[in-house]
């Protein structure tokens, strides 16, 4: 039987780390690309990346590739697809289109033709047409041309799989989930030392933290996929992988979620509630400055304000002293801190081991692991 071909969209960055969940859930054949990695496997493995990825943002399921020339040639080639083996005229439909080619300008006119060649295919076959929902549709079809070349997919995951569904609330902006999942990965925290953030707005971090500490799978608390409105759709085979995948281990350190505001903290328990995991992170509203960690080192992974309302000699203070902070209570500890101010980074004082480029939204940050030594050895210092 021939495998199905799926492509797992992600953020910039996390690539390697997304091939890696693949593979671990038994994806075959896994391809990192660009902000994407392709794989194959069974409608089972289908479910249970939908349900188990932390970095994948889609998955898409490829049901044609062909090749284009012009925009008469993509809507024959739309319009003699068995659309009617997918869904039906009841449904309501949407499509996403992704556009890197000279032959199509415009990613919304790609959108535009296939749509209406599905929609005319569905009146040749039964007089109706299904109607387009672009906030909740049943199906969502994606379309991604690369110079001559067209994938037709259709939208295994529905609404970003970022979305897990714990979220009661958000404190300005929040890590999108995918990223906090990424940046922990990819930190390489195993879940048996502390975790602290110690300015963690909504709580995204020790959430994500506490998920793949517990490992719990982070679709768990979904009620919805995109694949459920399919034809070929199994809900004893989803419901199965739902119970099997859901084995939570015990947790055998601490979790810490501070924060200095108290709309932050009140956020984050809310947020917690929601993920089940009030047993498994403790909340504090506390300045990071007079936070006390444990004295067994660990990890500590911020995010701090970026200041964009701050002026720069006051931002660069900010950052000087959490550096001073690490470096007199933090002994012991390995610190990762995303950024979106290199420049105020540079005030630290401490000399990064590792700078990973990532994107927090539409802003370019830098991730930057330092260790920070006991008293004894000699503290990697630098100058501004
Ligand atoms: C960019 S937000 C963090 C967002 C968070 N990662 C999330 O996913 O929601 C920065 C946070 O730092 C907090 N903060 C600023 N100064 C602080 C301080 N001295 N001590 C503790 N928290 C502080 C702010 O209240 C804010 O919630």
């Amino acid at each position: 039987m021939k495998e199905n071909e799926f492509i797992a969209t992600t953020m910039f960055g996390f690539e390697e780390i997304l091939a890696s969940e693949l593979r671990e859930l038994g994806a075959l054949n896994v391809r990192p690309l660009n902000r994407a990695v392709s794989f194959t496997g069974s409608q089972a493995l289908l479910y249970k990346v939908n349900i188990g990825a932390r970095t994948a943002m889609r998955i898409l399921k490829n049901i044609r590739s062909f090749k284009v020339t012009d925009e008469d040639s993509l809507y024959d080639a739309v319009y003699n697809m068995k659309w009617e083996d997918h869904f039906s005229v009841k449904d309501t439909f949407m499509i996403n289109s992704s556009v890197n080619s000279p032959l199509f300008r415009h990613s919304h006119f790609v959108s535009q033709k296939t749509k209406d060649a599905i929609a005319d295919r569905f009146r040749m076959k039964t007089n109706l047409r299904p109607s387009v929902d672009t906030s909740d549709p049943d199906i969502t079809i994606n379309i991604h041309i690369s110079n001559d070349r067209a994938d037709v997919s259709l939208d295994a995951s529905g609404e970003p799989l970022f979305k897990r569904g714990y979220r009661a609330a958000q404190y300005l902006a929040p890590l999108n989930e995918v990223l906090a999942a990424g940046m922990i990965l990819m930190s390489g925290w195993d879940g048996t030392k502390p975790f602290i953030d110690p300015m963690c707005g909504s709580g995204t971090l020790p959430i994500e933290a506490a998920l793949i500490a517990k490992k719990i799978p982070p679709g768990i608390f979904r009620e919805k996929f995109g694949f459920m409105k399919w034809k070929d759709y199994d809900d004893l085979l989803f419901t199965r992988l739902m119970e099997s995948m859901l084995n939570p281990v015990d947790l055998n350190t601490e979790i810490y979620a501070s924060d200095i505001s108290q709309d932050a903290v009140d956020l984050t328990r809310k947020n917690i509630k929601k993920g089940l995991l009030e047993e498994f992170i403790q909340v504090k509203k506390i300045d990071f400055k007079e936070f006390v960690p444990p004295a067994e080192g660990g990890m500590v992974m911020m995010n701090p304000p970026y200041g964009e309302r701050l002026k720069e000699e006051e931002i660069n203070l900010f950052y000087k002293g959490i550096g001073d902070v690490l470096k007199k209570n933090y002994a012991g500890y390995d610190a990762w801190v995303l950024s979106g101010n290199p420049e105020a980074l540079k005030f630290f004082g401490l000399r990064p081991e590792k700078k990973i480029e990532l994107i927090n939204g539409s802003i370019k940050c830098k991730f930057q692991k330092f260790s920070i030594y006991s008293g004894s050895k000699k503290q990697k210092t630098i100058e501004p």
